[in-house]
């Protein structure tokens, strides 16, 4: 951590818990009993997959994908691409796309057309948090977390260049200017 970037608190390991907890309830109500595969966005989603999970029922079969946006490491620029497929079939399967955020949607569109290519009977997008103010495609979302207006967010499971995955709450990282000091 460099002195000009500082961490705020956006939200609590138990504001987390308790929307994680009650997704799980509308998730289960969404599928009605019946089988679901549920695909984790790597690596962001990592966290949030894993304590979602734990709050559904069988039958459930995991699996896990990974898109890779060039450009700048904190703004997708357009260009995505998909770097892991979903290793099960999902043709004619119930399916759940858990992300960390959505935020301009390209990422999710990407995602979402690559999971429609294999005819799923069914596909929900779940995201923990979502920037829908700075959606530059329209993308669907059906589960959310979180509304988020501003900021650079990280912890549980969100990083800056790879750094404050492990933090076990949602913290504002902001970047100061040393020479705007006075
Ligand atoms: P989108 O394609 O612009 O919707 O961006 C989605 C991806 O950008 C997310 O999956 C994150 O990897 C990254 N991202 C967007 N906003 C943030 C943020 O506030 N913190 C950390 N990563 C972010
Ligand atoms: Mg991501």
């Amino acid at each position: 951590m460099h002195d000009k970037e500082t961490l705020h608190t956006v939200l609590t390991q138990q504001q987390i818990a308790s929307r994680v907890a009650a997704l799980g309830k509308e998730i289960e109500a969404w599928r009605k009993g019946e089988p679901l595969v549920a695909i984790c966005v790597l690596k962001g989603a990592f966290i949030f997959f894993a304590d979602l999970v734990r709050h559904l029922k069988r039958p459930l079969t995991l699996d896990f994908m990974r898109a890779e946006s060039y450009g700048d490491d904190n703004i997708s620029c357009g260009e995505v691409r998909i770097r892991l497929q979903p290793s099960c079939p999902l043709k004619g399967q119930r399916v759940l796309l858990v992300e960390d955020i959505v935020d301009t949607g390209l990422s999710m569109k990407v995602l979402h057309d690559a999971i429609m290519l294999q005819e799923p009977k069914e596909l929900a997008v779940c995201t923990l948090l979502s920037k829908h103010e700075r959606r530059a495609v329209d993308v669907q979302v059906d589960f959310s977390g979180f509304e988020i207006a501003d900021g650079f967010l990280v912890g549980y499971g969100l990083d800056h260049a790879e750094r404050f995955r492990e933090l076990p709450e949602i913290m504002e990282l902001r970047f100061h200017d040393p020479a705007a000091a006075e």
